[in-house]
């Protein structure tokens, strides 16, 4: 890929993450180069879960760069990065009180999930090497066959069509405004907290620990992505898969 091709649309391929990995395996593209996809064959969501979308309806796109500047202890700050991309995105066509990210990067329209965010990272020593961030944004479908949480997206919200490439274009922009920012040692942090779902409003949720429900607000999140909830006086600390939010409570 050269310097002008730095971002390529593909009307369909398995999934534009897998793409960016195999690109990142065999050479080293700039930093930004962006794969975009009509639509995806074998879509990857989190957690192993497969990402559906209608052709052509929705931003499907994978972002490469090279944040070695950031501590695989702090990992993380790459998930701030990605959800406030999303969310920059959407501000201009959503009220932003009813935007949310769900920890730790599901965007939210009233509680119904508008974006998801999948990221990569190859790690060299202490430091990440190369990132594919991944994202999911849902522009103009408006139905999610076979989807168990509620899903939402922008038509859905605003009962507009939007141009999916004139989203993606200003996601790449949004990312690499932000991306920038955090190269220059500026934390993305306090936006992200600002921005989360439970965040000293309390909320409530299934402990899987514990296999327990449970109230509590958040506190904080760790830059190893860690979650801090306080329940009643005491904080508890969570990874990945070991709590559900329920969202209808
Ligand atoms: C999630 O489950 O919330 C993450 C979804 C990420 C989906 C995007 S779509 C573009 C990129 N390619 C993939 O295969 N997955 C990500």
């Amino acid at each position: 890929m050269d310097d002008l091709n730095q971002f390529q649309n593909f009307h369909s391929i398995p999934s534009t993450n897998k793409y960016c990995m195999e690109l990142l395996s065999k050479s080293t593209p700039k930093p930004f180069t962006a794969i975009s996809a009509d639509f995806q064959t074998a879509g990857v969501g989190q957690i192993g879960s497969t990402w559906v979308s209608h052709p052509g309806e929705n931003v499907l796109m994978s972002i490469i760069v090279y944040p070695d500047f950031i501590n695989v202890l702090e990992s993380f700050k790459l998930q701030f990065l990605a959800s406030l991309t999303c969310v920059e995105v959407l501000t201009p066509y959503i009220d932003k009180n009813e935007l949310f990210v769900k920890w730790p990067n599901d965007v939210l329209v009233n509680r119904k999930k508008i974006a998801g965010v999948l990221i990569r990272n190859i790690f060299m020593g202490s430091a990440i090497r190369s990132s594919v961030i991944g994202f999911g944004l849902n522009v103009n479908q408006m139905d999610f066959p076979g989807v168990e949480n509620p899903v939402t997206s922008l038509k859905a919200v605003t009962g507009q069509d939007y141009d999916v490439p004139a989203l993606r274009q200003q996601l790449l922009d949004k990312f690499r405004t932000l991306y920038d920012l955090l190269e220059n040692g500026k934390s993305l942090k306090e936006l992200y907290m600002m921005m989360l779902f439970g965040y000293e409003e309390p909320f409530s949720f299934y402990d899987l620990k514990d296999q327990s429900y449970k109230r509590g607000v958040i506190n904080d999140v760790l830059g190893s992505g860690h979650l801090l909830v306080k329940v009643g006086g005491v904080v508890e600390k969570y990874d990945f898969k070991e709590i559900k939010f329920i969202m209808d409570a």
